[in-house]
This record gives structure tokens, sequence and C-alpha cells, in this order.
């Protein structure tokens, strides 16, 4: 079965619909280094770096609260080891359960005894579901690679979700 991607940006949803055996035969985006990183990945897909002509994607919304506050938060629900953001009135989420998608910004945090960190770049990609080898072109910087997982699908979804719809137009089809 083939597909094609539009808002293809850094490659969720095709890493998602290759793994349920779709072959994504076309994707697009105005991003360039985004569809650079889609290539790198997805060699045999026809790529176009073009503007797609849809509405405008509003910025997030960027708040400063007290980092202490929501740290006190989290311990009170999590323990002593839990993920947070930076940005929001987040009540931590404790290490064994899945966080909701990360964001385009640079937001999720460990929060590990008394030290606190931002999470790698390798985290986040986890966090999103993206496979290990996932590759970005070299001059992608921390900030590239972060919106892109953060606007990406979650390839686990995609995965769930195309196979479902693989199998529904294969039986309409027999
Ligand atoms: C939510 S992300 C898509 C993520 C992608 N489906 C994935 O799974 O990784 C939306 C993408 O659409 C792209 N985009 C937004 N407006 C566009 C336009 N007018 N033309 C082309 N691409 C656009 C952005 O660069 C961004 O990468």
């Amino acid at each position: 079965m083939r597909a094609i991607d539009l808002f293809a940006g850094a490659g969720g949803f095709t890493e998602g619909a290759t793994q349920a055996g779709v072959h994504v035969v076309w994707a697009a985006n105005h991003w360039a280094l985004a569809v650079e990183a889609h290539a790198l990945n997805h060699p045999a897909t026809e790529h176009a770096c073009q503007d797609l002509r849809q509405a405008d994607w509003t910025a997030l919304p960027h708040a400063s609260v007290g980092v202490q506050r929501r740290i006190a938060k989290g311990r009170r629900n999590c323990g002593a080891r839990f993920l947070t953001q930076h940005v929001t009135g987040h009540p931590g989420v404790p290490l064994c359960e899945s966080i909701r998608t990360i964001t385009t910004k640079d937001q999720w945090a460990l929060v590990d005894g008394d030290r606190y960190r931002p999470l790698t770049v390798r985290e986040t990609a986890r966090a999103m579901g993206f496979r290990d080898s996932y590759r970005w072109p070299e001059r992608a910087t921390r900030r590239d690679r972060i919106t892109g997982y953060g606007n990406a699908v979650a390839p686990p979804v995609a995965t769930a979700l195309v196979a479902r719809v693989a199998e529904q137009i294969e039986r309409s089809a027999a």
C-alpha cells in the first residue's frame, strides 16, 4: 500500500506508516531542514520542499512560573524522580508513566532528587517513540531537533492508525 505525507515535518507519521508496512511515496513540507531529515531516514520517498498553503500555526504561548513551586508540587505527586515542564504549571509525571506529546518548545525536564536538567534530544525523541537510529543533518541544532520531534505524530500512534486503515482498505477491496 502507498501513501503520501502532507505536512510531513521530520517524519513521525511516515515513520509510523512505514512500520505499519505502508510505503510513503511522497512527502512535503516547507521547512527545508525537516525535509532533509525526513529524506535521510526515508530515502525511497520523493520529497517536496514547498508551501502547502495552509493556515499559519500560531506560536505556543510562553509563560514563566516558579520552578521551585513546580518541583515541590511534583515531589508531592510523584516522589523524588519525575518529569516536568519548564514553563507550565505541570503537576509532574512519574518516570513509569507516559507523558503526553512533547511540544515544539524545549520544555521537558527531569527532576532527580535535588537535580534538575532538561531532557536530552535523545530522551525527547524516545518520549515521542522515535527509534534511536533516527537521524538529523549534522547542522540541525538542539532547537531544530526538538521542534521537529515536538511537531511529530508519535510513530507508534501512526503505526496503529495506518495499520487499521490499511486493514479496512484491504478488506473492502477483497
Ligand atoms: C505538526 S507538524 C507535522 C509533523 C509530521 N506529520 C510528523 O509526523 O512528523 C506540521 C508541519 O507542517 C509544516 N507546515 C506548516 N505550514 C506549511 C505549509 N503552508 N506548507 C508546507 N508545510 C507546512 C511545518 O513545517 C511542520 O513541520
